[in-house]
């Protein structure tokens, strides 16, 4: 394994050491197997390549201070691949082979699991996608479930430094009735070139409003958007945009904080009435908001007058954070904790043996 600086991961692909692999042909879910190789030999007439007929996952692990990989959630992103795979016609992968795949390419790849100390984590990306010859629009009669990881460190390079965002009103990501509730790699294809202006104008990413009125907020790029007003905790709610795990769970975290949690439509005149805003997804993890600008409309909203995060958003990071990697308790039982794959705890740092939830393997 080449010598990684782990404090210097950014999110880009690392070759690891192995990824697992399983087919469905004949109506059945074959076992899965190892590959070292990162290509696929792939049919020129798959689907996937055709008609997008695609989906993917994105959830991480991290190593605790005592050494241990804990996997955050992953019954929740088989759930939703399960889902993403009904919506467009793919068969689905049962829990019990996501939750092979997930472990195996955890264990085979371990040494990949970052350092505690580096704040940098272990992704892992399960895709699954129509793989058999078909040239008429129409499901494929074969499909491919793949799960790779990749070490990672934030996806905003700014960390948790706030960033600034642009509305878009030329693009949309997804319609109302289409596929955004669905992690499929069209909705991706479609969010490139309003990411491209936004980042040549100079912002971080852009805020997607709903394609149908263009008047309520969607989504934040690759993440979902909540704000926070006084002692409220708001996101949209909306039918085209992807229910957000990370969401998911700081909404169940502002509630542990006392905080009234509202999920519902988001006028974008509301921007000028919230204290913090900000993004938030497993890359992302939560990347507050400085400013968001409405260049069409001539707007400007801004937030984090001092150039940090804003106290709420911080304590729900932190709280998040601690509970992925095992600094404090979890009490929802969101982590599952590896049996392999261990290092000796960081010196500085002993391990609390009350903490983990679960542990497997
Ligand atoms: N929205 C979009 C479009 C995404 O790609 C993601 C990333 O997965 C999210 C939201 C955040 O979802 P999660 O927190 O489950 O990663
Ligand atoms: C994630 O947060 O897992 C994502 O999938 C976002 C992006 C990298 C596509």
């Amino acid at each position: 394994m080449e010598k990684i600086d782990w404090s210097e991961l950014s999110f880009n692909y690392t070759k690891t050491k192995s990824n697992v692999r399983a087919y469905f042909r004949n109506g059945k879910w074959s076992d899965l197997e190892v590959s070292e190789s990162d290509r696929f030999n792939m049919h020129i007439s798959a689907t996937a390549l055709h008609y997008g007929q695609q989906a993917f996952e994105g959830l991480k692990a991290f190593r605790g201070k005592d050494g241990r990989i804990r996997l955050f959630r992953w019954q929740e992103n088989a759930k939703r691949l399960q889902r993403s795979a009904r919506g467009i016609l793919m068969p689905e992968v049962p829990t019990e082979l996501f939750r092979q795949a997930v472990f195996q390419v955890i264990e085979a790849n371990h040494e990949y699991v970052p350092p505690y100390e580096s704040g940098a984590s272990l992704y892992l990306r399960p895709m699954l996608f129509g793989s058999g010859p078909t040239i008429g629009v129409k499901p494929s009669p074969e499909y491919t479930f793949v799960v790779f990881v990749v070490p990672v460190g934030p996806y905003f390079k700014e960390g948790f430094k706030p960033v600034r965002m642009l509305i878009t009103r030329e693009f949309d990501r997804a319609a109302p009735l289409g596929t955004g509730t669905y992690k499929v790699g069209g909705n991706y294809a479609a969010s490139l070139a309003s990411q491209r202006k936004a980042h040549e104008l100079g912002f971080a990413n852009v805020i997607y409003l709903d394609a149908k009125e263009k008047k309520y907020i969607d989504e934040c790029g690759p993440a979902n958007f909540f704000a926070i007003r006084g002692n409220q905790y708001i996101t949209p709610k909306s039918s085209s945009i992807l229910e957000s795990i990370t969401n998911k769970s700081l909404m169940t975290l502002a509630q542990e904080l006392g905080m009234e949690v509202e999920r519902r439509r988001i006028p974008e005149e509301e921007l000028g009435t919230f204290d913090e805003v900000g993004a938030c997804g497993t890359a992302a993890v939560i990347s507050p908001i400085s400013e968001i600008m409405d260049h069409m409309n001539q707007k400007v909203f801004r937030f984090c007058p001092d150039g940090k995060a804003g106290p709420v958003s911080t304590r729900l990071y932190n709280r998040l954070r601690a509970i992925q990697y095992g600094d404090s308790p979890d009490p929802y039982g969101w982590v599952t904790v590896m049996g392999f794959g261990q290092t000796a705890p960081s010196p500085e740092q002993p391990a609390d043996e009350s903490l983990p939830s679960k542990t497997v393997g």
